[in-house]
């Protein structure tokens, strides 16, 4: 049985005096350095998932201020990729010493806009500033290539250089990391970068921005623009001057970004749904594989990409397995994310709520039996962890994205007809496979169709290795070298008349 920590006992001060520095809450959007508000005034206000009470508001800001935007990075562009890659390379250094300084009231900020217990928007901050850190130390090798040429008199060489302004837009459920993760490489990179965050969880993104104005980051290098999608990602896909654009969200909503982006040919990265399957053969250990799935699974309230959607568990285990992942997620405690020992928070809105308590509806329809948890009445934002058993491949929850906490538990015999359930679907981003037998997983790991496979880890997600999916679930990598690659261009330079007399 779960706990319910009462969710309105903890928040009766506002956000800002929470803080250690209240001056890190800011209510305007940073329009290339300038702190300022929508050209019309309107204002969107951001409330709370745990509580549902008015966190504060911010600008609701539009197509006009995004040109805007555009044009001055487009004129900042020269002067930054002219500075030496050591001098970009100390801003991201200050940049990402600010965010740790102030990791405490980036935190508190995260939990309260958009409902992570604070334990994992801590985690969060040391992810998202460990992008930062990464790409102030790429920012040095973006090396090129010296080729041996075709012909006698001629040389080749490969420069690397910035793809010129770029334009993100990012999702609510890592409101700092999936920023730093598409921010950090470019402006490392040289690229003049517009944020627009979700207009659900704004105020981490803009106390970014803050800190990295600190950071001595020039004016027009970033902006972080507030507002409703349409506006500002017309201009962010449309715009001729914008060279690049990456996005994190649903494959929906990036395939029309894609589209829009198609008109003037940009380079894009997405980062797209997924559909993860969670393989546990009977050689698995137990213990491994339990805490695999809740890091997996339950990590942001089953609210990332990556997290399993679908467990599939060989017949003769399946009902040892199911007991002992109840045991341990009957010991999660749902609630408030300010609350200490909270470990699930609040789903981001109704519509989330909504769509898990349709999962589970659906899957008991067709004959799954509920282990743990169940419908929630969606009086209030909160779920309880889930787990059904006698899952089926008809079910939504096998063939859709659930995005909450619900763990369906599939049976399964033989190894093929695990793998060919795991890759029956359009998406390809992460899938973790749990054996003991290294021949095993390895043939399994070989045989998913995802973009990234965690063997006996439930968790693929670090700055050092690339992140992204295959499928319809993105192009692109984000960390790593290749992250970097995203944001810049090969130039070849053919040199001729190399054969001539000195
Ligand atoms: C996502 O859910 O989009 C990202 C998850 C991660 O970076 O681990």
């Amino acid at each position: 049985m779960n706990t319910l920590v009462n969710p309105t006992s903890v928040n009766a001060r506002s956000l800002p005096e929470r803080l250690r520095d209240p001056s890190l809450f800011v209510e305007q959007a940073c329009l290339a350095g300038n702190w300022v508000d929508a050209d019309n005034g309107e204002k969107i206000t951001v409330y709370d998932p745990a509580t549902r009470a008015a966190i504060g508001t911010v600008p609701s800001m539009g197509a006009a201020e995004a040109t805007r935007a555009v044009e001055i990075a487009n004129s900042a562009y020269r002067s930054w990729v002219s500075e030496p890659a050591l001098v970009r390379a100390q801003v991201l250094e200050r940049w990402f010493d600010l965010v740790i300084a102030n990791a405490e009231d980036l935190a508190t900020i995260i939990t309260i806009e958009q409902g992570k217990p604070l334990a994992e928007s801590r985690t969060e901050i040391s992810y998202g500033a460990g992008f930062i850190k990464w790409f102030s130390e790429e920012a040095r090798r973006t090396y090129g290539q010296v080729i041996p040429a075709n012909e006698r008199d001629r040389r080749i060489m490969v420069v690397k250089q910035p793809v010129g302004v770029s334009a993100a837009i990012t999702p609510w459920n890592f409101p700092i990391a999936m920023i730093t993760r598409k921010c950090a490489p470019a402006i490392a990179a040289g690229c003049p970068v517009i944020v627009k965050p979700s207009e659900l969880t704004p105020f981490s993104a803009l106390t970014l921005a803050l800190l990295a104005k600190r950071a001595g980051l020039p004016d027009g290098i970033i902006s972080v623009l507030t507002g409703p999608p349409e506006g500002i990602g017309g201009v962010l896909t449309g715009h001729p001057l914008v060279r690049k654009f990456s996005f994190t969200g649903s494959t929906r909503v990036g395939k029309t970004l894609m589209r829009q982006c198609s008109d003037t040919v940009k380079r894009v990265s997405f980062e797209l749904g997924g559909n993860a399957p969670f393989l546990i053969f009977d050689d698995a250990d137990m213990d491994l594989a339990v805490s695999g799935v809740i890091a997996s699974k339950f990590r942001n309230a089953g609210q990332t990409c990556v997290c399993a959607n679908r467990i599939l568990v060989q017949d003769s285990i399946y009902d040892r397995f199911a007991d002992k992942l109840a045991q341990a997620v009957s010991q999660m405690k749902v609630g408030n994310g300010l609350e200490p020992g909270v470990t699930i928070g609040p789903l981001i809105n109704s519509a989330a709520v909504e769509k898990v308590n349709r999962h589970i509806e659906n899957a008991v329809g067709e004959g799954a039996k509920t282990l743990l948890g169940g419908v929630s009445s969606g009086a209030d934002q909160f779920c309880s962890p889930t787990i059904l058993v006698g899952a089926t491949a008809s079910m939504l929850v096998a063939r859709e994205e659930t995005f909450g906490p619900v763990a369906p538990l599939f049976r399964f015999n033989e190894i093929d007809e695990a793998i060919a359930f795991a890759n029956d679907t359009p998406f390809g981003l992460a899938a973790y496979a749990f054996s003991e037998s290294m021949h095993r997983a390895f043939y399994v790991g070989e045989r998913l169709e995802f973009g990234m496979v965690g063997l006996n880890s439930g968790s693929v997600s670090t700055e050092v290795a690339p992140f992204g999916g295959m499928k319809e679930s993105g192009i692109g990598r984000e960390g790593a070298s290749h992250g970097m690659d995203e944001y810049l261009e090969a130039k070849t330079m053919h040199i001729g008349g190399m054969s001539r007399p000195v």
